[in-house]
């Protein structure tokens, strides 16, 4: 996503947490470094769950664009997931889940509000899967935690379309990546199955490019929406 927004003109600060994700960070920030027109680009290492993580991301930008740099477009992608039955179910896995999935976009998104561009037209694009509206057995919480994200999602694009900011959400189906392989095979063998184009997985690329397309001037017109992006799986 990151790449597909700097491919279209965006400055891109890119947020992660693992000490093992920094080489993945340089390594697009070097794909990025060598588009033919490339914009700036940096990264910042927080814990999204931690309430830190805002001061964390603004400090980094104003260490990188200068205090009165604005935020244009902000994708809350980082999501997790816990998969057990319901009787398993711990009062821990339900703060992993939803202090990453739904806590920390309702702390960044509210804490960049000051820093939006104040010509509007801001962008806000949450991550939330088509599991928001399917029923998965032992993914109760990563499911409903995605539903929750819708509602964020409409109520944002309620509260904050005054100025031409628009709030949507990308719902994606599987798409192969180090999430995807801790999801159970016979759940991901069965949306394929039911994918009615070319009954596949998706591409981290078809994503990225819903979200860029809905990160551009081209979408003012589309907000409190949610996109399915999953090959005609889940049809909204
Ligand atoms: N893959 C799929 O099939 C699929 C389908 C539907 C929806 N989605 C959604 O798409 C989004 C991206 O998923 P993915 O497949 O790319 O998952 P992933 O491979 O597990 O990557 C998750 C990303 O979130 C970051 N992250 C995790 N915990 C964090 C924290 N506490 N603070 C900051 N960053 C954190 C990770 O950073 P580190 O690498 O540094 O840990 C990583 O960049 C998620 O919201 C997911 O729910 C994925």
């Amino acid at each position: 996503m990151a790449l597909e927004l700097a491919r279209q003109g965006a400055a891109v600060l890119l947020v992660y947490t693992s000490e093992s994700s920094t080489p993945k960070a340089e390594a697009v920030l070097g794909e990025i470094a060598a588009l033919p027109t490339p914009p700036e680009a940096s990264r910042v290492q927080v814990d999204l769950t931690s309430a830190d993580a805002p001061a964390g991301i603004l400090s980094a930008l104003d260490s990188w664009l200068g205090p009165s740099s604005h935020v244009d477009i902000l994708v809350n992608n980082a999501g997790v997931e816990v998969v057990k039955p319901l009787a398993d179910t711990t009062p821990a896995d339900y703060d992993k889940v939803y202090s990453l999935n739904v806590h920390a976009p309702i702390r960044l998104t509210q804490a960049l509000l000051p820093r939006l561009n104040p010509e509007g037209g801001n962008r806000i694009i949450n991550i939330g899967s088509v599991g928001s509206r399917a029923g998965f057995a032992g993914l109760g919480l990563y499911c409903s935690s995605k539903a929750a994200l819708e509602g964020l999602t409409r109520c944002w694009a309620a509260e904050l379309g005054g100025d031409g900011t628009t709030v949507n959400q990308v719902n994606p189906g599987p798409v192969q990546s180090e999430m995807l392989a801790n999801i159970p095979p016979e759940i991901v063998e069965g949306q394929k199955r039911n994918t009615p184009v070319q009954r596949r997985l998706g591409t981290v690329k078809e994503v990225a490019e819903v979200v860029a397309w809905l990160a551009s001037p081209a979408s003012s017109w589309i907000t409190g929406q949610v996109l399915s992006a999953s090959g005609g799986w889940a049809m909204y």
